[in-house]
């Protein structure tokens, strides 16, 4: 498939190299999580449990109006999706709580993909890779994590979210948000800065945990695949628009609630994509008509994502 090769990524930071944090600090960050998880040959170094679907995206002439970005057209958009557990570790049951992943890749007309990239939480744990860095590491050590909490107020958000969180009972009944802020730029060239996210049509649901426990490790992916064979899982796309001094480059804060919300299309998956392991999903991969943010945890990814992708690509 176009643009989803791993040499997609020299491409990308040719593209994008002028904001490209130092490969260097990927590195640092690549080790310490291999640190937490352990080094895991071809799985991705996060998210390494998954199942990928295939479906389809229909924007709507609300999204359209916003932006001239092909997969916002209105025009049914062939996609390639992957749900996934947080954790670096491949085999962990799924009951196991960690932050959830929903990539998308949307197969655009002119051969060409781009990717939306979004996780359960609605904040992320740190403003950059620096920080990053400290806090994976600090999560091997017990000791250091309260005092790297009091050094950064701006952590304990998603830090709360995650521990008071609880097991999933679906992915298909599972909201994901991208977190990041990017410009839609519309035809004329006038531009809104947005965060979207995608809420499940089954409604949001979690289980207890011993509840979870009882069920099949992989009754995430199970239930999934079923689903599909079942009618399908669907999902409506919102975007949250800016208000004045909302902050675009800071993934730790949320935006108010009362900001204007846009319905922005319909996602349909509708099949298993048993291939799909090879992919490759990077919100930095953008096309015309949305532009990232300065925010630097955005503009680290590729750097990191294209270690974790050396190593599962190496054999
Ligand atoms: C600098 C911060 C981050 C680092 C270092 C990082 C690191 C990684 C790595 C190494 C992978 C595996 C890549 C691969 O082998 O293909 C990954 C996957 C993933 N990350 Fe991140 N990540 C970061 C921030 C985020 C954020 C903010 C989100 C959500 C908005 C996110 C969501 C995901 C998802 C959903 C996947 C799985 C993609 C797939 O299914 O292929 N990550 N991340």
């Amino acid at each position: 498939m176009p643009g989803c090769h791993p040499g997609r990524f020299t491409e990308l930071t040719r593209r994008h190299g002028d904001t490209l944090p130092r490969v260097d600090i990927a590195h640092e960050l690549l080790d310490a999580i291999h640190a937490v998880y352990g080094l895991h040959p071809e799985f991705r170094s996060l998210h390494a449990k998954g199942t990928c679907l295939t479906g389809s995206f229909t924007a709507t002439p609300a999204a359209a109006a916003l932006t001239r970005a092909a997969h916002m057209s209105g025009a049914a958009i062939p996609v390639t999706a992957r749900f996934s557990n947080g954790t670096g570790t491949p085999h962990v049951p799924d009951s196991t709580l960690d932050g959830r992943g929903l990539a998308i890749k949307f197969h655009l007309p002119d051969g060409t993909t781009t990717d939306f990239v979004g996780l359960t939480l609605p904040v992320f744990f740190v403003r950059t890779p620096e920080d990053l860095l400290e806090f994976t590491r600090a999560r091997t050590d017990p000791e250091k994590v309260g005092p790297f909490l009091a050094a950064h107020p701006e952590t304990v958000p998603a830090v709360t979210l995650q521990l008071s969180s609880l097991p999933r009972a679906s992915y298909a009944q599972t909201t994901f948000f991208g977190i990041h802020a990017f410009r839609f730029v519309d035809a004329a060239g006038n531009g809104t800065w947005i965060r979207y996210r995608w809420q499940p049509d089954a409604g949001d649901m979690t289980l207890p945990q011993d509840e979870a426990d009882a069920l099949a490790p992989d009754y995430l992916q199970d239930d999934a695949r079923a689903r599909v064979a079942n009618g399908g899982i669907a999902y409506t796309l919102f975007l949250q628009l800016a208000g004045d001094g909302d902050p675009t480059d800071d993934p730790t804060v949320a935006w108010p609630d009362d900001r204007e919300q846009v319905e922005a299309g319909r996602l349909e998956l509708t099949a298993v994509a048993d291939d799909c392991e090879k992919l490759v999903f990077d919100p930095m991969r953008l096309t015309d008509g949305i532009e990232p943010s300065d925010d630097k945890i955005l503009r680290a990814r590729p750097a990191a994502y294209s270690v974790s992708i050396e190593k599962r690509f190496k054999n």
